[in-house]
């Protein structure tokens, strides 16, 4: 059973990825932090808790984070995920107030309470993570591990940028939190588009049809979000739910240890994630390889669990 601190921007492939984890007895989500990405903060933080609350989850608390970036400002993919975020989906808003901590102090304070047992997700941007490093140098190694969606790393032929030709979103958006967290001497098990954009880790219309024959809430959901991704995208993404299936089966991906350079500022090259060398002594991993119908399979599983 992993523990869970979550930092995320849903988002519809964040979305997916927190109904996947709320259906997967190996993870227990503890606390989720926000952060503007894919949407305005704001917008993320009532995403995050009207999704717990339609799978009767509300009592998973939920803490705001950043606004903005720490050097640029936020350029959301809201063309992209929809004006809601969530594809349209149409959840009501939320009822369950934030958590009254800002995201970085309720990180810190669940990882500090419980030393060497949390695992952080990240599947946004990286800022409230390097806050909350930034304010406690011993976090990265008080975690069990931290898990990412981020980067393009050139280890397959999808490893190549979905924000630039050159770049990741989440890295992108703030490639200064990037090369703090990849600095900071946490063990890193990063998710790229290397794996996320391989065609036989999508969803496809099939897959949506077996989504839609399910009964929960969760099913529910879920078949809103990859419907509006097959409708306007061609196939669902599922970036940030790879990066959740790491925990849930770890053989789903292969990792190879390295050096990683971030590539910070605003130039042609901002947010590219370059591997220096391949390194075993590293503790950054990226992953290099999925075995996407089997990830496939285990997501659909889990997801059409009554
Ligand atoms: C990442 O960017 C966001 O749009 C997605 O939610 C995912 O975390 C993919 O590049
Ligand atoms: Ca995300």
């Amino acid at each position: 059973m992993h523990k869970v601190v979550w930092d995320m921007d849903p988002g519809i492939d964040d979305a997916l990825a927190l109904i996947l984890a709320l259906k997967s007895p190996e993870v227990q989500v503890l606390g989720i932090t926000t952060v503007a990405g894919n949407a305005p903060v704001e917008m993320t933080s009532a995403n995050a808790r009207c999704i717990l609350e339609f799978l009767n989850e509300g009592g998973i608390p939920v803490a705001m984070g950043a606004a903005n970036p720490l050097n640029h400002p936020l350029e959301d993919a809201l063309s992209y995920h929809g004006p809601d975020g969530l594809g349209n989906c149409g959840l009501p808003l939320p009822l369950t107030p934030l958590y009254p901590v800002k995201a970085w102090d309720f990180l810190a304070r669940l990882v500090l309470d419980a030393p060497g047992e949390l695992t952080l997700v990240a599947t946004g941007p990286l800022t409230n993570v390097a806050y909350a490093f930034e304010l406690h140098a011993e976090l990265p190694e008080l975690l069990a591990g931290l898990v990412l969606m981020g980067g393009a790393y050139d280890l397959t032929p999808y490893g190549k940028g979905n924000r630039t030709p050159f770049a990741e979103f989440n890295i992108w958006q703030d490639p200064e939190a990037a090369h703090a967290v990849f600095n900071s001497g946490a063990n890193i098990f990063a998710v790229g588009l290397d794996v996320s954009m391989d065609p036989a880790a999508c969803l496809n219309s099939q897959h949506l049809e077996q989504i839609r024959t399910g009964r929960t809430p969760a099913a529910h959901l879920a078949a809103q979000l990859v419907e509006y991704e097959v409708k306007y995208h061609g196939c669902c993404r599922m970036h940030d739910p790879l990066a959740l299936a790491t925990l849930l089966d770890a053989s789903l991906l292969d990792f190879t240890s390295a050096r990683v350079e971030i590539v910070t500022g605003n130039d042609w090259d901002r947010g590219v994630t370059r591997i220096l060398a391949a390194d075993s002594s590293q503790l950054i991993h990226v992953a290099s390889a999925v075995d996407g119908p089997r990830f496939l399979k285990l997501f659909l599983s889990h997801i059409l669990e009554e």
